[in-house]
């Protein structure tokens, strides 16, 4: 079959850098001699057929810019009984030929569903935040995240030191602890505490509050910052604070960082690897090649099959490993 018109979406949660994917694409296809369409919000764009053709004015002046020019969305209508099926439908009146999906791992679920009622090339590039997709070291957005933490974090830095006060900060991440490993390694954090390292809640913190204790009986430094991914634990960032300001006698404050993370301008690293799967997302359709997720692994394009992509387990025996590496802590 020959393809003459991709259909493209974002779904999820935005990440920067998804609209150079989005640029990318459009650009390859346009020099394919394909017609790119724009599928608005996600999959609910697909349910209400919203969409437009995407032309070169069209990624203008966008690589720079967070968000999605396409908008995004959580699809619930995809995750009813016939919704995958009806999905197929919907492409097939919009005359798609091709799909490329730029999401996260309930984005490729929802397109390995599609795909068993729509028999045409589906192309997926992981855009998340968090980085905890299988099968691709890197997701689009990840290291802008960091960055947007990373600065943030450095200014409670200031003022935690300035009052010698100790720090809860809570990062994004619902399933997995990435963010908060890498901003807490690169801000030097006191602790870094994801859900990956806990096996009992109660002995973790228990040894946390004596490991402060210790810090500042030692007097070991000025202040205390302890990076916290959301959902590590089962007690809220400002409960974790309030427990440690009565464990500790320390005054401790909380700051949960929240949707700042996701937004801004993507870093270059981003840019460059959301450029780089977009081509290789249109390349791997030219091949015709369909039901693969374009990932890199060890700095290497690889395809890895949608319905093997899911939630990173395995890495998180990497994301372990690499906390133990770079922790100074005593709660180890
Ligand atoms: O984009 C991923 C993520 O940032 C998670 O870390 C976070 O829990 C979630 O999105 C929040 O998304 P929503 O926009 O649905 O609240």
């Amino acid at each position: 079959m020959s393809i003459k018109r991709i259909g493209l979406l974002t779904s999820g949660g935005d990440a920067p850098g998804m609209n150079a994917a989005i640029r990318a694409i459009t650009l390859k296809c346009i020099n394919a001699g394909w017609d790119v369409i724009g599928i608005e919000a996600g999959y609910n764009g697909l349910f209400s057929l919203s969409s437009r053709p995407l032309t070169h004015q069209d990624v203008d002046n966008i690589i720079q810019r967070g968000g999605t020019i396409l908008k995004t969305a959580r699809c619930q209508t995809l995750k009813e009984d016939n919704g995958p099926e009806l999905a197929a439908q919907q492409l097939d009146k919009l005359a798609i030929d091709a799909l490329i999906v730029i999401g996260g791992d309930g984005s490729f679920r929802g397109a390995t569903q599609i795909n068993k009622f729509w028999p045409k090339p589906i192309i997926g590039i992981p855009g998340t935040i968090d980085n905890d997709i299988n099968g691709t070291d890197q997701t689009i957005g990840f290291w802008t995240a960091i960055e947007t933490a990373l600065s943030c974090i450095d200014k409670i830095r200031d003022t935690a030191d300035a009052f010698e006060r100790i720090f809860v900060v809570e990062v994004m991440g619902r399933d997995c602890g990435f963010i908060a490993m890498e901003s807490g390694i690169a801000c030097a954090a006191e602790q870094i505490i994801c859900k990956e390292i806990i096996e009992n809640e109660s002995d973790f913190l228990s040894k946390l509050y004596s490991s402060i204790q210790h810090a500042v009986t030692w007097q070991q430094t000025q202040s205390y910052v302890i990076v916290v991914a959301e959902n590590a634990l089962s007690i809220s960032a400002q409960t974790l604070a309030q427990n440690i300001q009565s464990n500790t006698g320390v005054d401790t404050k909380s700051a949960i960082l929240g949707y700042v993370q996701r937004g801004g301008a993507p870093v270059a690293m981003d840019r460059v690897l959301a450029t780089q799967l977009g081509i290789a997302a249109v390349d791997a359709l030219v091949q015709g090649k369909s039901g693969v997720m374009i990932g890199t692994l060890n700095n290497t394009l690889v395809e890895i099959p949608l319905a093997d992509t899911g939630l990173k387990n395995t890495a998180n025996q990497a994301l372990i490993k690499r906390l133990k590496q770079f922790n100074f802590d005593l709660t180890d």
